[in-house]
């Protein structure tokens, strides 16, 4: 296998203003803090699966502005394979997020993520066929989705679909054919059209997915944990108890360290617990990208705040 993790997926630059408050419509206010950095859920599970050490191939399309030319720049500096990369017409994804206290408010920009057509896929068949796994998200169309669901499937090749954004139009059909589907749990009450307010209610709504041909669920429940359901297992693995100070892209940096633990040869439960280390190391750092250590700090993190994964591998 050429790659450990090929992420199909988006990529935005997040526009961050620190807010004292909203303003109402036609108002202005001023803000006292504002920055850029690189995220977009694609790139951000990209990027943590490469931090940790994985061969990774993004396939996306970054805008044909400055943005664009800056992301991919970042791409190739973070060792993340681009053949699978082209610049679109439209401008590069943006993510205004509004951070008041510890609570965000994102609006999301598609730009030339919207370009990453069902298409655009044909030309990397390649890298699909020689990936030990594929990671999908909701940020681009559904329909490309469905197309990287059906060229992966065709080769074999397991495919985890995070159904983040939430989108009610998803096709129950390809979920299906997912080796690994990882909602929260309103994710998986919307899809399941469940109650999802007990462990018991939530674990209800992930055997039904599992029924209908999912092969693992894998529901994350914040400060709760992962819970962990196949035709033969219910897990719920804890998460780990850190003081939180920024959760933005902290269930992409789960998913990009699960995919890398298992692509590694971790067993599903293993890969789970390091992911839900990450996702907590990545939780007392401020950003989403920037919050993502390196395996050598992810290491020394841990230590400095008491983590330790009982994993039997
Ligand atoms: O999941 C966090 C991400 O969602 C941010 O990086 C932002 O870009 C939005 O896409």
């Amino acid at each position: 296998m050429t790659y450990d993790v090929t992420v199909i997926g988006s990529n935005m630059i997040e526009l961050s203003t620190n807010i004292d408050r909203m303003p109402e419509l036609g108002e202005t206010v001023a803000a006292p803090k504002f920055h850029m950095a690189y995220g977009g859920k694609g790139a951000n599970q990209a990027y943590a699966a490469a931090q940790l050490g994985s061969k990774v191939a993004m396939i996306s399309k970054v805008g044909s502005d400055m943005l664009g030319r800056e992301y991919l720049k970042h791409f190739k500096e973070s060792g993340i394979d681009v053949s699978g990369v082209s610049i679109g017409k439209e401008s590069n994804g943006v993510a205004p997020c509004f951070i008041q206290g510890n609570m965000n408010s994102i609006i999301i920009v598609q730009g030339a993520n919207s370009e990453l057509t069902p298409e655009v896929l044909e030309n990397y068949r390649n890298i699909i066929k020689d990936s030990k796994i594929i990671v999908l998200q909701q940020e681009i169309s559904l329909e490309t989705d469905y197309k990287a669901i059906e060229i992966a499937n065709g080769y074999g090749v397991p495919v985890m679909l995070n159904p983040a954004p939430a989108n009610d139009h998803i096709d129950i059909e390809h979920v299906a054919m997912c080796e690994f589907y990882s909602p929260n749990e309103t994710e998986l009450g919307r899809l399941t059209h469940m109650p999802i307010k007990t462990l018991n209610q939530i674990t209800k709504a992930a055997h039904k997915l599992v029924d209908l041909g999912v092969k693992n669920v894998i529901v994350t429940i914040g400060s709760r944990g992962a819970l962990w359901v196949s035709k033969n297992e219910e897990q719920l693995i804890p998460s780990y108890k850190v003081e939180a100070i920024d959760s933005i892209g902290a269930g992409d940096s789960f998913v990009g360290a699960f995919v890398h633990y298992y692509s590694h040869g971790d067993n599903i439960s293993d890969a789970l617990k390091h992911a839900n280390a990450y996702a907590a190391v990545t939780v007392t750092r401020r950003g989403s990208q920037t919050s993502y250590p390196s395996a050598n700090e992810f290491a020394k993190l841990k230590e400095k705040l008491g983590i330790k994964e009982l994993v039997t591998a």
